[in-house]
């Protein structure tokens, strides 16, 4: 199959699995990332863009949040897919090493992605928690699992494991400070380091105003 076609049609099977989900890791979420990928993939110019088109489709193809903490569902989707179109071995474990590497595991834990595409994809990823699409996608996936909008009796943890932010139940508002605002210094490509700027000091402001109509303020 020619890569184009691969493409396409892993985007139609992304696509068909995950419209209407509503906890932010919808179709759209791919979309977006994978649009994000092909924006930052234009400054880097050794990258595979096959495998960075690829990835950025997959990356959430069985994300371990979903499938019970299990870490490894996310790469073997992504492998059984790609065989079923006979893409070629080299650049499916390139694939499944990207998912493997690619979520945030908590304040303290360094992202560790080795490959141009694999940082490509990161970036990406990252740039769709943050800024306006960022706030609605927290909202959303905090409401989905039951979370409290904000409690001020309840301040936001340092994770300095995966497991510990994998078991944490904070508020939403608590998400910013556990992950969100840390994403702009986290980014590996400079495209992405400049998008990330803007949208951090949207979110700034927004939990600014956020906090003045808490009390009353405004
Ligand atoms: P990654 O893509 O780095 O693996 P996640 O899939 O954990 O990140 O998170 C993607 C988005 O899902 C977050 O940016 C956020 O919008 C939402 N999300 C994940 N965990 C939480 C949480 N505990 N509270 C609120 N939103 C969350
Ligand atoms: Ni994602």
């Amino acid at each position: 199959m020619k890569q184009a076609d691969c493409i396409q049609k892993t985007a139609d099977f992304v696509k068909a699995k995950f419209s209407g989900e509503g906890t932010g890791h919808d179709w759209w979420h791919m979309y977006r990332v994978w649009q994000l990928a092909k924006t930052i993939v234009a400054e880097e110019k050794e990258a595979d863009l096959f495998v960075v088109e690829l990835g950025a489709l997959l990356h959430d193809i069985a994300d371990w949040k979903f499938h019970n903490g299990d870490e490894e569902a996310g790469p073997k989707a992504a492998r059984e897919w790609l065989e079923s179109i006979g893409v070629q071995e080299a650049v499916i474990s390139q694939i499944e090493d990207i998912i493997r590497t690619v979520s945030f595991k908590g304040a303290g834990v360094a992202s560790a992605m080795k490959t141009i595409e694999g940082k490509i994809i990161h970036d990406a990823d990252k740039l769709d928690a943050i800024g306006a699409v960022g706030i609605a996608r927290t909202f959303a996936y905090g409401g989905a699992h039951n979370r409290e909008i904000y409690n001020p009796t309840i301040s936001p943890e340092r994770h300095d494991s995966f497991e510990a932010y994998k078991n944490s139940k904070g508020p939403t508002i608590n998400h910013f400070y556990e992950k969100l605002l840390l994403l702009k210094d986290r980014m590996f490509t400079e495209t992405a380091k400049r998008i990330a700027e803007q949208r951090h000091v949207y979110m700034e402001a927004y939990l600014k105003e956020f906090f003045a109509e808490w009390e009353g303020d405004r």
